[in-house]
């Protein structure tokens, strides 16, 4: 991997840059469409938003206004919680492509799983929103589809019921919290991982082991983090507003994390976490 350009193959065969920017708790406005730019600028091709995100509008504005080549940008959206159901799906989706202005998105997500309740309930609720995705994906409207923070006995139920496979699972994963199980099961159901939150949040750069291990490369803690996602085969979705932090982020091409430091790094006890469980929250 040479830049945030390079790529990952999904499933079906389409090219995914192995680099995304988060926007995450970036507001609708003029703060989000600047750290576009500035991603945009540094390399960035890739971006990350969600229905939930309320800035839909802002990045579709800022990809828009920057006059590249729609088929040089990847976007990814996500359904949010109150819209799962086959016929709400597909009007989410139909309302988040017109908030980004777009005629189809690179990827579609199931933003949470429905998991509360009785299993066949939930089961059932995941695999009616999933048919909505799967007629999108057929009829063209997203060259690729997938969900988010599914673990294992979530994704076990949906892949029996469905007849596409997820192509992408976005999970949190960092240092400190790096989801073996998770990333497991799909690593050998051919689903590639993606990274929300590589830095925790910002609560694993002051962490000592990782900052002497950081030194060892002459890179910050966040491109240690950002790196070791990468070379874990995941793709990381670090967010900032700041100009010289999306730079920084975009800038973890020029070295290599050695074998011996990438288990130390993923054999750290679990910190950091944001506490989020798919099982357990609200939504
Ligand atoms: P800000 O947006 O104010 O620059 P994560 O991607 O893990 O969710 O982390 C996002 C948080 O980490 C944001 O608060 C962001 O702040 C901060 N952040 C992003 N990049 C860096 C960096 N390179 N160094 C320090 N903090 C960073």
């Amino acid at each position: 991997m040479n830049g945030p350009h390079d790529t990952f193959v999904l499933r079906n065969g389409y090219e995914i840059p192995c680099l995304g920017f988060g926007t995450w708790k970036m507001p609708e406005g003029q703060e989000a469409i600047d750290a576009i730019n500035v991603a945009l600028d540094a390399g960035y091709r890739h971006f990350d938003t969600a229905a939930a995100y309320g800035n839909e509008e802002s990045v579709g504005k800022a990809l828009k206004q920057s006059g590249i080549d729609r088929r040089e940008l990847f976007v990814t959206s996500k359904l949010w919680a109150s819209d799962r159901g086959y016929e709400s799906a597909l009007a989410a989706f139909d309302a988040s492509l017109k908030k980004l202005g777009l005629e189809y998105l690179d990827l579609y997500l199931i933003h949470w799983p429905a998991a509360k309740g009785p299993d066949e309930e939930w089961q059932k609720e995941n695999a009616d929103t999933w048919r909505a995705l799967e007629k999108l994906y057929s009829e063209g409207y997203v060259r690729a589809i997938g969900v988010s923070n599914f673990k294992a006995h979530h994704l076990e139920p949906l892949m029996k019921a469905s007849e596409i496979d997820p192509m992408v699972n976005q999970i949190e994963m960092h240092p400190g919290f790096p989801q073996q199980e998770t990333r497991k099961f799909c690593d050998l159901s051919g689903i590639l991982v993606e990274a929300w939150s590589p830095l925790g949040q910002g609560r694993v750069l002051d962490d000592d082991r990782l900052v002497q291990i950081a030194v060892s490369y002459d890179c910050t803690v966040a491109q240690l983090c950002i790196r070791w996602c990468l070379q874990n085969g995941a793709v990381p979705l670090p967010k900032s507003i700041t100009p010289e932090r999306i730079r920084e982020n975009a800038d973890v091409f020029r070295f290599d994390i050695s074998a011996d430091d990438m288990r130390k790094i993923s054999e750290l006890e679990q910190f950091g976490m944001s506490g989020l469980d798919p099982d357990e929250v609200d939504f």
